[in-house]
């Protein structure tokens, strides 16, 4: 099998689809591997680390996925790129909700097949694959760091020749896999940290961290199909956004991550809420993305609402791109392996876990 990883152009993308380590297995196991030049740069892989595991270096975009059969690309490709992919090959990627449709469906139309990443089942036997854990984890651990470094305070208590300071209080709004490797951080930075999610089960993990558990008493579990949260009624919607506002007044920073899947974030800290925040404390919303858990959230911005600061921060993962890399690498040359038969590409549409990645035609138009 001949696989293709171009180099990404998309803006703030600095990962790489598959890193040295990947590509040495898949020659080991018999495909032939072509990077682009300076594909894996950003991420702090350069050419060479590819060489040494065998891969073939090309020139540019054309070169690199001429006659591939699985093109590897983190974001799609760019509308004029299109053409240079083979017709009857495939291409997988993180492909995002709603992002460049226009793209796939010329990819559609011209016969190539497309995995999106972000479908993977979530279940056990899909979790080495799953690339929206192993991304989450990423900018978990960045919102922490992006909110400590936006606050005028220090997190750890201190206890110094000038004085004790006391520690910062961190607040986190979903405990999925964002939200607790969020947790994870903060502690390790030696915040005072609480967390707060709908489904009941997270509050185990919110304490299995060293973390309090905000309790609102919703009148029941919101936990839905597959460990999911559901969407709220109006009357625990309001709630959740009293018990949030009482609790975050006290708090320094808050790191929100709190969604619904195929649906808008919901929301959480209302503007009452923020305003009744102290001056200097830091919101940091990982749910930017798909609306935000705030209602002054702006995506890819820094609002500024009477001095607390709401940071909407986007493509978090790609500012840890080393490792974000070796994750999503990993996670795809699990899914390689998975639709790898005698050596050629299968990807069986009724494959419990390809059948669910498979962009099929009626998304694209
Ligand atoms: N392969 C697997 O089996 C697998 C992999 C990853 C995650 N999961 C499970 O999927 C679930 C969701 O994980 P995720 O990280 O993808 O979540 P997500 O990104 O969809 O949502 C983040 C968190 O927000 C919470 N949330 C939603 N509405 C909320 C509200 N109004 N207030 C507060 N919190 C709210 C959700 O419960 C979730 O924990 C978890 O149970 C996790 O264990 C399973």
């Amino acid at each position: 099998m001949r696989i293709a990883v171009p180099r990404e152009r998309a803006p703030r993308e600095s990962r790489v689809a598959l890193v040295p380590e990947s590509v040495a297995k898949l020659i080991k196991s018999g495909s032939s591997v072509t990077v682009e030049h300076d594909a894996g740069l950003a991420a702090g892989f350069p050419d060479t680390q590819y060489t040494t595991a065998g891969a073939t270096i090309a020139a540019d975009f054309a070169a690199t996925v001429s006659g591939a059969d699985l093109v590897c690309q983190v974001q799609p490709p760019e509308s004029h790129e299109v053409a240079a992919i083979p017709q009857g090959g495939a291409i997988v990627g993180y492909w995002q909700p709603g992002g460049a449709p226009e793209v796939l469906t010329a990819l559609g139309a011209r016969g190539v097949r497309m995995v999106a990443l972000e479908r993977v089942p979530r279940i056990t036997r899909a979790q080495s694959m799953d690339v929206l854990s192993s991304q989450a984890t990423v900018a978990g651990y960045k919102a922490v760091l992006l909110g400590a470094s936006a606050l005028p305070k220090m997190l750890p208590m201190l206890t110094t020749a000038a004085g004790t300071l006391a520690p910062a209080k961190v607040f986190v709004i979903g405990a999925g896999v964002a939200g607790l490797q969020a947790i994870a951080t903060a502690k390790r930075l030696g915040a005072v940290v609480s967390g707060f999610d709908v489904r009941v089960a997270a509050q185990e993990q919110i304490q299995s961290l060293g973390a309090t558990p905000l309790k609102i008493d919703l009148g029941g579990d919101a936990e839905g199909g597959g460990g999911y949260a559901k969407a709220q009624s109006d009357d625990q919607a309001r709630l959740t956004q009293e018990g949030i506002a009482k609790h975050i007044a006290g708090v320094d920073l808050v790191i929100t991550t709190a969604a619904i899947p195929g649906k808008r974030a919901p929301i959480l800290i209302t503007e009452n809420a923020v305003r009744g925040m102290k001056t200097g404390s830091v919101i940091v919303d990982l749910a930017a993305e798909t609306g935000g858990n705030c209602e002054f959230t702006k995506a890819g911005e820094t609002v500024d609402v009477g001095g607390v600061q709401v940071i909407g921060p986007l493509g978090l993962a790609s500012t840890a791109p080393f490792h974000a890399s070796q994750m999503l690498s990993r996670n795809i040359l699990t899914f390689i392996t998975h639709v790898t038969k005698d050596n050629a590409l299968n990807l069986d549409a009724s494959d419990e876990i390809t059948g669910a990645m498979l962009v099929k035609p009626e998304v694209t138009r």
